[in-house]
């Protein structure tokens, strides 16, 4: 596996850390629960699109791109860290925000939303959700050329096959730290979404022979359509790559902790953002990290893991997004 052939920027000088939570593991009694803090990647706030952009800039940089383009949720963290991207080379940022939850768009929003407007967006248009987002990207895209400047669009999550070396390069370095903390990890836990982190880190795991399940937790979608969209993610990632694809048994993305749906608050979500904000001092937030939390504790209540294995849950980020759900999870 040859990461270093694919041009790279770096927005993150050091390995994020592995922390162990003895609060969290002593209150569910057991197992061992590792946090790697992939929320303090580099760029505005950190979160695990960081990883994904250093390759996807990389290429928008060698193209000639004077402006990104890409797509979110209203209160999206990729939208925030490709801007936040685009601020530090030089680079203007177009968005196109979907209305997932009809009318959830609101301006004067804070959070995730307040921070397009800090970080100089140059222009944001709102789509009703099923709109053609591939569309819409091309064609501010074609605006801009007619204007003489070259835009680059970026997929939704930052979830191509380019975008995922991102997390074959977090694999890669989930497996050095285990081995130089002496922590052989049993199970690791991650938030499924547009799916470039969980297909990612299956390439880097399965590519390095690692042995080491791959839990996904989604946030969206039904449990078959999401392993499918894994899976060929993952495929095209190793063919890119050009290292072995996991095979579709590998894949395993649980939907019992959508909730009422993407971006809705669950109970489950509630108790797994105060859990860790009042035993260990770690922010997760509402729409990810906070499901995927809930899926680790859910799992850990119902003993899927043994109480001597070690778990390691990435915390891919999000934490912009509490401010925008404060009615919820206030006490
Ligand atoms: C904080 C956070 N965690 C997890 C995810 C899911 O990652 P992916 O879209 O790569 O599946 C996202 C996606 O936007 C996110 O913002």
């Amino acid at each position: 596996m040859n990461l270093a052939r694919f041009p790279r920027r770096r927005y993150t000088p050091h390995a994020t850390a592995i922390e162990p939570l003895d609060n969290l593991s002593a209150a569910l009694g057991g197992p061992r629960i590792h946090i790697k803090r992939d929320d303090t990647l580099g760029l505005a706030a950190g979160g695990n699109k960081t990883r994904k952009l250093e390759f996807l800039v990389a290429d928008a940089l060698a193209q000639g791109a004077d402006t990104l383009i890409t797509v979110g949720a209203v209160q999206s963290n990729h939208c925030r860290l490709t801007l936040a991207a685009a601020a530090r080379e030089g680079l203007k940022c177009r968005l196109v925000l979907e209305e997932r939850v009809p009318g959830s768009y609101d301006p004067a929003a804070s959070g995730n939303n307040f921070l397009f407007d800090l970080m100089g967006v140059e222009t944001i248009k709102v789509a009703p959700a099923g709109t053609n987002l591939d569309e819409a990207m091309t064609s501010i895209g074609a605006d801009l050329a007619g204007q003489g400047r070259r835009g680059y669009v970026i997929p939704g999550g930052g979830s191509n096959p380019l975008g995922a070396l991102g997390y074959v390069a977090c694999a890669n370095e989930i497996i050095e730290q285990g081995f130089e903390m002496g922590l052989a990890f049993d199970h690791i836990v991650c938030a499924s979404g547009s799916a470039g982190t969980h297909a990612g880190l299956l390439v880097g795991l399965h590519g390095r022979g690692a042995g080491i399940p791959l839990i996904g937790v989604n946030v969206r979608r039904p449990r078959a359509e999401q392993e499918s969209n894994v899976h060929a993610l993952a495929v095209a990632t190793a063919k890119l790559l050009g290292v072995p694809a996991p095979e579709r048994a590998e894949v395993t993305a649980l939907d019992e902790w959508v909730g009422p749906g993407y971006s809705l608050p669950s109970d489950e979500m509630v108790e797994a953002v105060r859990m860790l904000a009042r035993l260990e001092g770690v922010l997760l937030d509402p729409v990810y990290t906070g499901k995927a939390m809930a899926g680790l504790i859910g799992l850990a209540r119902r003993g899927a893991f043994k109480s001597g294995e070690t778990v390691l849950f990435v915390h891919t980020g999000g934490s912009p997004a509490l401010y925008a759900y404060q009615d919820v999870l206030r006490s």
